[in-house]
């Protein structure tokens, strides 16, 4: 957690903040000790109150840490919903409790609003991994051939692609174009594992996820034998050898919505370990496994982040206008359908 910042006021646990908080303490006491509740609370009252009195939203990805998914973001899903929302919000402000590329395409689709993130340094090592130039240089190799382009990159990149996918749309999204052939970047093995599900042919990047690719399958073949019967759900940021050992690949939303819909008596989540206890507030019932892969640009975000960025209205994101209307057509474009040959 960071130190309190200067601009916060005092923050006590009165009797008053517990009140007005005792509802979502209940919302995540199965995975927020009782003993931290006096050091949030505050926090998520005083972040709760200045949100409506600025009218802002705050959206928040499905690896923020419990006492933010659950009691201050309005919104909260896989990268896919966080886009979609922020297109159709009526807030002034947006503040993303996500990274920095979550952020930005917020702001593409959002030019008139202030958008900020709570941590200017939040960012991720898939949106590290390749740069506008690299993406030109792809382009002149592969003449024609249309760029689909992972949303986890920064709006240069986004720019010089065709049309941008997440991850719980890469399928969709290339079954859409119908062509034989697409550069997807910049994730190795998102392209790998989407490529198994598709009959166009895909050329790849060498991007790779800090946290999804530290996974192998012997970790999941350990996982297996010390939890007998657990089921074992993975995103498709893992490489295709996990993926093939496990029970089922999909986005951060898509295994929400398997443990949702098949409620595993045991289950893990092979992915940054908070969302096991966000979805875990959620199904006391069952028994999640958790092995500890933190995203470490995910957790840059906290609740005393959140509330300077309310309170003095940083860090705001802006995109170049030159670089932002070429970039927010590929993210209209994932949105709204198109194929190659279209306006
Ligand atoms: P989702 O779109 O599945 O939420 O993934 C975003 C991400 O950063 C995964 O590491
Ligand atoms: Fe980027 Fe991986 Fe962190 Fe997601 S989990 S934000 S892909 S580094």
């Amino acid at each position: 957690m960071n130190i309190v910042r200067e601009t916060t006021p005092d923050l006590r646990f009165t009797s008053e903040v517990e009140r007005n908080t005792a509802h979502l303490y209940e919302k995540v006491r199965k995975v927020v000790p009782a003993v931290e509740w006096p050091v949030y609370a505050p926090l998520i009252d005083r972040i709760n109150r200045l949100k409506k009195q600025k009218n802002a939203v705050i959206l928040g990805h499905n690896y923020m840490t419990p006492e933010i998914f659950h009691c201050v973001a309005d919104i909260t899903g896989d990268s896919l919903a966080l886009a979609r929302s922020a297109a159709k919000t009526d807030a002034d402000m947006i503040v993303m409790a996500g990274v920095h590329f979550m952020a930005e395409t917020a702001k593409l689709l959002n030019p008139a609003k202030k958008v900020l993130i709570p941590a200017i340094d939040a960012g991720c090592t898939l949106a590290e991994a390749i740069t506008a130039e690299d993406v030109r240089k792809l382009k002149a190799q592969y003449p024609g051939v249309p760029v689909v382009t992972y949303v986890n990159t920064s709006a240069d990149v986004k720019a010089e692609s065709d049309i941008c996918c997440t991850s719980g749309n890469a399928v969709e999204t290339i079954n859409m174009l119908d062509v034989p052939r697409v550069i997807m970047l910049p994730d190795e093995y998102l392209a790998l594992n989407t490529a198994r599900l598709v009959k166009t042919e895909i050329i790849t990047w060498k991007g790779r996820c800090v946290v999804h690719e530290a996974f192998t399958p012997t970790d999941i073949g350990n996982l297996r034998k010390s939890n007998p019967g657990v089921v074992v759900l993975a995103h498709p940021e893992c490489s295709p050898d996990v993926i093939d050992v496990c029970d089922y690949a999909g986005s951060t939303a898509g295994m929400i919505d398997y443990v949702a819909k098949h409620k595993p008596a045991k289950v893990v989540l092979i992915t940054e370990c908070s969302m096991s206890d966000n979805v875990a507030a959620e199904f006391p019932e069952l028994d999640f496994v958790k092995p500890c892969n933190l995203c470490p640009f995910m957790k840059k975000i906290d609740l005393e982040g959140i509330l300077h960025a309310l309170e003095t209205e940083t860090h705001q994101v802006e995109v170049d206008p030159a670089i932002a209307a070429r970039a927010r057509v590929s993210v209209e474009r994932m949105l709204t359908g198109w194929k190659p040959g279209a306006a």
